[in-house]
Order: C-alpha cells, then structure tokens, then sequence
C-alpha cells in the first residue's frame, strides 16, 4: 500500500494549556475513505487544523506523499493539495456560490477585472465532472446547508486536492443528503483522491470508511481496517466503557395539555404554503415526536412555535395562552425552551464566555441579578454546576465558547435549555454532533424533564432518535400530518417509511 501522510506524536497545547493532542501517530493510505472517530472534544478537529496548517503542533510531524510538512497556513495546505471542510461551515453567506468557489483565485481580465463569465465557466466544469450541482448565481446565505456543504465541497475540488478533509460532512444533512454525499465520496476515491472522514454516526462509518482511527482524550486508541469492528465496539473503543441504549418506557403521569396546536396555516414569503391545517397537543409528561423528511416543514414549524416566524393563521396556545404571533422572549416567559437545529446561528453567542451563554434568557431575574447588579459569583458557581450536570469538556465557565468543540457546544445549549425548568421543551436536532456517550445523557435529560411534567415536542433527521424517545409519533409530509401513532411500541422506521414519503397517509 501506498501511504500517503503519516502523522507522527503529534502534540498539541492550545495557549489556555488544554492539551488537545497528546502524541498522536497514525498512517493514511492513498486513495482510502479513513474515518477518525472519538468523543466531543477527544482532539479530532484540532488535528485536522494542524494538517491544514491552522494550527500549529508543539511536537511531531507530518510526513505528506514522503516529504516532512509543515503548512503554515490553509493556503499553503491547498496548494499542496489539501482540501478541508469544516464542522462549522465557513463559506462568505453575502457572497454567490460561483464567487465562493472561486475566491482567492478569481480569473481576472487585464489582471484587474472578475471575470466573471470565465469563473462561471470552471465552476460549471468542475461540478459537472463531479457530479455535484449547486445554484451558481445564488447566494450562499439563501441556499438550504445540504447545498452550502456541496459547495464547500466543490470548492475544495476546484482547487485540485488529493486528500480531503470532511469534518462532521453528514451533522447537518438529511438521511438524503448524506447518501448523495457518500455517493460523492465514493466517485472521488474512484478518481484517485484520499479522504478523511469524521464523523459520530457509526452507521455512516461502517457504511463508508475503509479504515478507521479511534481517538480518545488526544490519545489514538486503535487503527482498524472498518470491517473488523462492528459500530458497538467502535463506540466502545470511543468512550472506553461498556454502552446500552433503551427504549424509554412511557412516563406513568400524563397530564394537562402544555402546547396545543390548532390549524396552524403558514404560507412563506414566496407564497408558498408550508404548514397546511397542523394540529396537535403535546400533555405534560410527554414526548411527541416529529417523524419526516427533513424539509416537509419542521423548520418552520418549530421557528413559528418559538417565536422566530410568524404564522399565516391557527392557534399556539402554551399553558393555556395563546402565544401565536408573540415574539421570542414572551414565549420564553411562559416556559417554553428551544434547542435550535443550528447551534451557530441560533443557540450560542460565540465571542461570549460559556457563563454568559448559560444565562443570556434569565441574567435579570433572581438568583442572577441583584437589583441593578448582576451576581457574578452565583453565576460562576452556576457555570461550574451546568458544566459537570451536562458533562461539558471546559477549562472554566469563563472559556469563551469559540475554543470549545462543536459537540461541547452543542452541550451548553442543551445545558441553558434543559436547566431553565420550561414545561415545554422544543428539542430540534437535540444530538446534532454530539458523540455516543454524551447522547445518552442527553436522552436521559429529555426524559427526566418529561417525567417532571415537561411536555417534549421532538423533531429529529434520526428516525431511530424519534422511535427510541418518544411516546408519541406523527408524521409531517409535505406539510401535513398524514399519521399519528399513540402507541409506538413496536413501531419501527419501515412502518413509518411509507408515511415519510407521502406514498400512504391516515384517512
Ligand atoms: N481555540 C481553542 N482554544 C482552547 N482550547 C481549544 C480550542 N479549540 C479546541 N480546544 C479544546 O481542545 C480539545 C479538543 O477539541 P476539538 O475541537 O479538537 O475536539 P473534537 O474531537 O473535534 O470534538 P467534537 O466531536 O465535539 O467536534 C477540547 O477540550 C477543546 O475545548
Ligand atoms: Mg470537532
């Protein structure tokens, strides 16, 4: 075989003194899909960013196709043939999609002018030969993120690369998208090129790696080609310890309805109509889940529930109120807590500390505020508790969130969320990037507020997510609901398989 970068003790001390990488080894082979897997913040995107020359190793080396590197930037990475897309995506939103793939080595007329027929030329080359098409006259900001990351993509191909960095490609994408992404992958290995491949879904890994790298607290635990590890051992290997998922028997109390939907219409800007005649109720001590294709309108669905879209017509009534057309902070105050599918856009101020993250809905009320005066020592030690309850890999609560990986992001959102004692919880995409063992906290979280009388109002890309948490199903199509399930014992994905995809629905 033919090794194409070796990584060698690999060190990396990040100047707050985490130790993100303590010594890591590991070969990749030419023209192979190599998964790197481990727990949120066991040091994966941190080496990523050394071999893309973002950051710096205090020891070790890269050996790439023979030749010891050592990249002192991004563009120094791309020109030698790496290609990098991040866990949080990085393309410029006011931007088109041809001016994104192009930027940095925009044609020019008379080495002055964008060309700009020309850059549309060899976007257009590129994406035909790869078979990724993307809108090349849109915008970035307006474009769906399955579509943003196709860009990102491209936008790696374009500039030639050999190996390929996808860090947590799939967080973001529909079960959909995901398989049109591996199809993607699996011509680019066809077209010689390398890939690494992180990602905490352990299906996608046996489904797509030829090797796999375990990582554990800035250690390599093991580097085994996939078909010699099964998706439990892999996880094993991951957090070190024996893991069991359960389904969640029915919380025994249900009670008075906390969020009830009625008729709930909503045409979009381009008038189009998303939401037609949604009615549901969600009781305390339960969780109702939200099954469908991402796209039949969850996303609206929730932004109306939040606060953050305004609905055509219908009722929201929470605790009794009719909440419809109220705005973000109102719903917060009559118990409601959002954890938002993007944490970036949504959930967290990123230049914030994780304390201030943790209290931004509740600084100016009691035990936060005194009066005038914010209690900053109650809200430290508040920091400090959050932090171990939800299992965040922090230095302090004062760690501004930015140096936190995605998935410890995620966990203060969910963290702020699940602390705020709300009676209605919506959860969209609640483990988005979060790794296996911190999933089944999260679960378990979920279900301790269903059991304290929250009522849970679910929407999740993960089928298996919905049918293990909830004890209550409906199917969203189109923008309708065509099933309900009240009882979800023994239901499993190919019962609502056919429902999802609009080819049967309820009378
Ligand atoms: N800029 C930074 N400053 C300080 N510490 C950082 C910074 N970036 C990452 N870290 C810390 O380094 C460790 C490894 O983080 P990294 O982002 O590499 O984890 P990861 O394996 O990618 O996790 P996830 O699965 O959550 O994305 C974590 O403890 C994190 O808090
Ligand atoms: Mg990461």
């Amino acid at each position: 075989m033919d090794t194409i970068l070796s990584i060698r003790n690999i060190v990396k001390v990040y100047p707050n003194g985490v130790v993100a990488n303590k010594g890591i080894s590991f070969d990749i082979e030419k023209n192979t899909i190599h998964a790197l897997v481990g727990e949120n913040g066991a040091g994966k995107t941190t080496l990523m960013k050394i071999l893309f020359g973002i950051e710096t190793p205090q020891e070790g080396e890269i050996i790439y196709k023979g030749k010891k590197v050592h990249f002192k930037s991004p563009l120094d990475a791309i020109k030698n043939g790496i290609g990098m897309v991040h866990q949080h995506l990085m393309l410029a939103p006011d931007l088109t999609v041809a001016e994104n793939l192009t930027l940095g080595i925009e044609p020019r007329k008379w080495k002055i002018f964008l060309d700009t027929d020309k850059m549309n030329e060899i976007a257009k080359r590129v994406s035909k030969e790869f078979g990724l098409e993307v809108p090349f006259d849109k915008r970035v900001k307006d474009l769906p993120i399955g579509v943003r990351q196709r860009v990102e993509i491209l936008k790696a191909l374009l500039r030639n690369v050999e190996l390929l960095i996808l860090d947590e490609p799939t967080a973001v994408l529909t079960p959909q998208e995901s398989d049109m992404l591996f199809k993607t992958l699996k011509d680019l290995k066809k077209h010689g090129k390398t890939i690494i491949f992180i990602s905490h879904k352990l299906k996608e890994v046996k489904q797509i790696a030829d090797r796999v790298t375990v990582i554990r607290d800035g250690k390599v635990i093991a580097t085994k080609d996939a078909s010699e590890l099964t998706e439990h051992q892999i996880a094993e290997l991951m957090v070190g310890r024996e893991i069991k998922s359960e389904r969640i028997a029915p919380s025994p109390k249900v009670g008075e309805p906390l969020l009830e939907v009625e008729n709930l219409d909503y045409i979009n800007e381009e008038n189009i109509p998303v939401l037609k005649s949604v009615s549901f109720k969600v009781r305390s001590g339960e969780i109702l889940g939200v099954a469908g294709v991402e796209g039949n309108g969850q996303t609206e669905l929730v932004e109306i529930l939040t606060g953050l879209r305004r609905l055509t017509s219908g009722k929201v009534i929470i605790n009794g109120k009719d909440m419809a057309g109220k705005t973000p902070r109102e719903i917060r105050e009559n118990g409601v807590s959002h954890i938002p599918e993007d944490r970036m856009k949504n959930g967290v101020a990123e230049a914030a500390t994780i304390k201030e993250n943790l209290i931004v809905d509740r600084y100016y009320k009691k035990p936060f505020s005194k009066g005038i005066l914010l209690d900053w020592k109650y809200i430290t030690n508040y920091g400090k508790k959050l932090i171990k309850d939800f299992n965040v890999l922090a230095t302090s609560p004062d760690a501004l969130v930015s140096s936190l990986s995605g998935g410890n992001i995620q966990k203060v959102v969910v963290a702020r969320e699940l602390s705020s004692n709300p009676s209605v919880i919506v959860a969209d995409q609640p483990i988005r990037g979060i790794d296996v063992g911190s999933e089944e906290l999260v679960h378990r979280l979920l279900k301790e507020a269903r059991d304290k009388g929250s009522a849970v109002f679910l929407v999740s890309a993960d089928l298996d997510e919905v049918l293990e948490l909830s004890t209550r199903i409906i199917v969203l199509y189109n923008g309708e609901i065509v099933a309900r399930f009240d009882d979800v014992g023994g239901l499993t994905g190919k019962d609502l398989g056919p429902y999802m995809l609009g080819v049967k629905r309820e009378e």
